[in-house]
């Protein structure tokens, strides 16, 4: 059950937001209504985070179970008092390096956060977004804004608006369409409520970038055991998976190539979808229907492609997608991560 809405768009310049829009946007918000804005990593799906009427609407919206917390935006790190208390100077010293942008802090939870934010956990996860229409909606509404990826459950994260409208339109009472996002992975989410920080989710600021402000950072185990061997189909939480099945081929460049194009063989060419690097398209002409990522060489364009490439393939109609690893150091491991997750464990060593 949801209220039908609807949903209207809002285009604004994304480096200079029209004040009219960010204003009516922020009306809405204030009303414990929902909007979905672009950050520097993928769309979210915001409301008021002080009011848990509105935070319920945004896991009726996605169809998100209640077990799955949310993060809270702020426009200054002043704001964090308002959300989490007995803040280690840790989150101080990183929020220097790296706020505004791509990294969330889960913080002891203040009283006055309403408790299904953190689905009744004692924590809160909170971010300081970079994106001007991120930051300008919250300089308007001036209270913290709880938003996660403006995708429905399970769905890859929307990377532009047509994304968010693909899942949530009749569900959002506005989008905010500021163009694609520039990192199209999801922020990294690091937990300092512990006696070392741990990275819980490996994302847009990476795990190189953190150690050097701080030596000490852990990978949760899960992120630390060799992924191949521990993940096997339905140990792992569906999540950005696009309707077609995700196989993610891992091993030496040239046998993952042949072993894909040997796959591809075995389909009708238009229902098997390929997601790879621009270098390697051309061996899959007339195989399957070829979706480009980016250069190899560039994990930034890569991942900001992934998202997209995969909405684009279900858009072509194929029953499996076939993608490779793209490695591990620097955002490679979100990458990694994110395919593992839409693979659901599908993962092929040859
Ligand atoms: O880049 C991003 O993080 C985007 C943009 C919109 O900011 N948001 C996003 O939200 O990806 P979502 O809800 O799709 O993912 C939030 C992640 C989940 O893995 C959730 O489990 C974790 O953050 N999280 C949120 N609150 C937490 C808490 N209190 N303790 C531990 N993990 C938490
Ligand atoms: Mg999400």
């Amino acid at each position: 059950m949801h209220d039908d809405v609807r949903t209207q768009i809002l285009t604004v310049n994304p480096s200079h937001p029209e004040q009219d829009a960010i204003q009516k946007a922020a009306d809405v918000i204030l009303a414990g209504r929902l909007v979905a804005f672009p950050t520097e990593t993928v769309y979210g799906l915001g409301a008021n985070a002080l009011d848990a009427e509105a935070i319920n609407r945004i896991y009726i919206a996605k169809q998100r179970p209640a077990t799955d917390p949310i993060i809270a935006h702020i426009h200054n790190v002043r704001w964090l008092d308002q959300l989490a208390v007995d803040i280690p100077d840790v989150a101080y010293t990183l929020a220097e390096h790296f706020w505004p942008g791509a990294l969330t802090f889960v913080l002891q939870r203040a009283p006055r956060v309403p408790q299904n934010i953190a689905t009744g956990l004692t924590t809160v996860a909170v971010r300081m977004p970079v994106h001007p229409v991120a930051h300008a909606l919250l300089q308007v509404v001036q209270v913290p804004i709880g938003a996660p990826s403006a995708n429905t459950f399970t769905r890859p994260s929307a990377t532009t608006a047509a994304h968010v409208l693909e899942d949530l339109n009749g569900r959002v009472d506005v989008v905010l369409d500021g163009g694609a996002t520039t990192i199209g992975l999801e922020s990294t989410v690091l937990d300092l409520t512990k006696s070392q920080p741990v990275v819980l989710r490996p994302g847009g600021v990476t795990l190189e970038a953190l150690q050097a402000v701080l030596p000490d950072v852990q990978l949760s185990p899960r992120y630390v055991t060799d992924a191949e061997s521990t993940v096997s189909p339905g140990q792992m939480l569906k999540h950005y998976a696009p309707r077609a099945k995700v196989t993610v081929y891992t091993g030496a460049e040239s046998d993952v190539i042949a072993a894909m194009q040997a796959t591809a063989r075995q389909y009708d060419s238009g229902k098997v979808g390929v997601l790879v690097p621009d270098e390697d398209c051309g061996a899959f002409e007339a195989l399957a229907v070829v979706v480009p990522l980016g250069p190899r060489d560039d994990l930034g364009a890569m991942s900001k492609r992934l998202f997209a490439g995969f909405r684009d393939l279900d858009a072509f109609g194929v029953e499996v997608i076939l993608t490779r690893d793209l490695g591990r150091a620097g955002l490679g491991a979100a990458l990694w991560d994110r395919l593992l997750r839409a693979a659901e464990g599908r993962i092929i060593e040859v």
